[in-house]
C-alpha cells in the first residue's frame, strides 16, 4: 500500500528535557487521505513533525516521506510538503501579499504565476480586501488563514498542518476545513493536527492517537468508536485511551 509517511520507532530526547519526547513512535499514513495526528498537550505531534520536516533530527527510528528518508533526503521531500507550524511563521512588519510574495520567490514559484496564486487564495480564504494590511493588524483568525497560505501557495502533495485551527472563530474554522476537504479531493494528502476532536472526527479518514511519545491506537474514527467500550464520538474514545489527568 502506498504510504505518505511512514515512522518507525522514532525517539527523541530534547537535550536537558525532563520527559522524553517520542519514546518508540511509529505510525503509518496512507497516500490520498486526511490524516488525524492527535494527542494531548506535550503527547509529541509539533516533535513528528518536525522531525518529518527535517527541523529536528531523531535520535533513533526512522522517518519517511513518499519513500524518502527525512535526515538524509530532506531537499526532495521540501518540494512535496508543505508545512503549516503551530506558531505563526510570517512577518509581521508585512503585509500579507509581501508575506506571500516572500514565501512564493523561497519556492521559486515564477512571477506571474504567484501573483494569480496569491490573489487566488487570498480570495479563498476571505482575505482579498486585507492583502495590504500589515500582520501585526491582523485578527488572530486572519493571521491563522494566511500562515495557512503560505504553507500551500507551492501546491505541495502532502500539507503538514499544526493546529490549523487553533484559537478561530467558528466561521474561519469552516472556511479553513473546507479548504482542507477541497485540497484532498484534488488527489493530495493532509495530515494535521487539533484538539477539537468533534472536528477532526468530522473530516479525518484515519486518525493516530499519540500520548507520550507512543502510539496508543489508529484507525478510522468510526472503527475506534466501535472498538472503545462505551463511546459515542472521538472525544470519548480520546479519553478513554489518554485519561483525565492534565498534561503539561
Ligand atoms: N525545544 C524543546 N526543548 C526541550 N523540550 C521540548 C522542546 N520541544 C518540545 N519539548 C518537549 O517534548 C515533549 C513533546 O512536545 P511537543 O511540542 O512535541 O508536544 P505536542 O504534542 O505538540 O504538544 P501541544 O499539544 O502542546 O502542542 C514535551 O514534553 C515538551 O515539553
Ligand atoms: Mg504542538
Amino acid at each position: 500500500m502506498p504510504y505518505s509517511i511512514q515512522i518507525e520507532a522514532l525517539r527523541k530526547h530534547y537535550p536537558g528535557a525532563e520527559n522524553v519526547a517520542l519514546q518508540g513512535l511509529s505510525l503509518n499514513f496512507r497516500k490520498g487521505i486526511i490524516a488525524g495526528l492527535l494527542g494531548p498537550n506535550g503527547a509529541g505531534k509539533t516533535t513528528t513533525i518536525s522531525i518529518i520536516c527535517g527541523l529536528v533530527h531523531q535520535d533513533s527510528g526512522s522517518a519517511r516521506v513518499l519513500g524518502l528518508d527525512c535526515r538524509h533526503d530532506i531537499v526532495a521531500i521540501k518540494s512535496k510538503i508543505g508545512v503549516v507550524p503551530q506558531q505563526i511563521a510570517l512577518y509581521p512588519q508585512l503585509s500579507a501579499q509581501e508575506n506571500l510574495e516572500y514565501v512564493g520567490r523561497l519556492y521559486r514559484i515564477p512571477s506571474r504565476i504567484l501573483k494569480d496564486k496569491i490573489a487566488f487564495m487570498l480570495e479563498r480564504f476571505g482575505l482579498d480586501s486585507h492583502s495590504h494590511k500589515r500582520i501585526h493588524q491582523y485578527s488572530g483568525g486572519m493571521k491563522r488563514r494566511t500562515n495557512i497560505i503560505a504553507g500551500l501557495l507551492h501546491e505541495p502533495e502532502i500539507l503538514i498542518l499544526d493546529e490549523p485551527t487553533a484559537g478561530v472563530d467558528v466561521q474561519s474554522r469552516n472556511m479553513i476545513l473546507d479548504f482542507l476537504q477541497h485540497y484532498n479531493e484534488e488527489g493530495k494528502t493532509i495530515i494535521y493536527t487539533s484538539h477539537l476532536l468533534e472536528e477532526a472526527e468530522r473530516i479525518c479518514h484515519e486518525v493516530a492517537i499519540i500520548d507520550s511519545g507512543r502510539l496508543i491506537a489508529q484507525d478510522t474514527p468510526q472503527q475506534l468508536i466501535a472498538n472503545a467500550a462505551d463511546c459515542r464520538n472521538l472525544e470519548d474514545v480520546f479519553l478513554h485511551y489518554t485519561g483525565r489527568t492534565v498534561r503539561e
